[in-house]
């Protein structure tokens, strides 16, 4: 029998569930261009194998912890929503690493997160965690500029200059992939 932690959902039960879950009506919107822009990067990648569908899914579910908090916490409720419900861990790491441009262990301590690495690891996790930077709500943008509106909000935070430089590295890693 093949269990259910093994089976990637469709996009039709992916987007039940975040209905179902009352995930706000923007943050629905924005994962589905979420998930559009993370397939448009998956499809042009040729140098190596990649799960469009994980990206698809993972981008629809990246923000499914916003349920409960928009802290960053949301991150791991999501990767426990999706465990609890026994969806696929490829898709609770999703969750888990898709913050800023990942969180190592100094920044989980700086914002209150378990101590341990949030960091995308697998091509699928890079993508969605990029995408979700170049989405801001339902509009495209560059890194530059989503990471501008941060520092007008937060300030030009030591944790924020990291996590710019860290997913402009991502980019350039998945721009040799094409
Ligand atoms: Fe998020």
């Amino acid at each position: 029998m093949v269990s259910k932690e093994t089976i990637l959902p469709d996009r039709a039960f992916a987007l039940e569930l975040l209905k179902k879950l009352r995930l706000p009506i923007s943050i629905r919107l924005h994962s589905i261009n979420v998930a559009n822009k993370g397939l448009e990067i998956a499809e042009n990648i040729r140098k190596v194998n990649v799960d469009t569908r994980l990206v698809e899914i993972g981008g629809l579910l990246h923000d499914i912890g916003r349920t409960r908090t928009h802290g960053f916490e949301h991150a791991l409720i999501g990767g426990k929503i999706i465990r609890e419900r026994g969806l696929p861990k490829s898709l609770a790491r999703i969750c888990e690493t898709h913050i800023l441009g990942g969180l190592d262990k100094e920044d989980a301590k700086t914002v209150g997160l378990p101590i341990k690495d949030y960091l995308p690891e697998t091509i699928e996790e890079k993508i969605v965690c990029l995408a979700d930077k170049q989405m801001m709500g339902d509009r495209e943008v560059s890194i530059d500029a989503r990471f501008e509106k941060w520092f007008s909000k937060y300030g030009k935070t030591k944790l924020l200059i990291k996590s710019r430089e860290r997913i402009k590295k991502i980019e350039k890693e998945i721009k040799v992939l094409i």
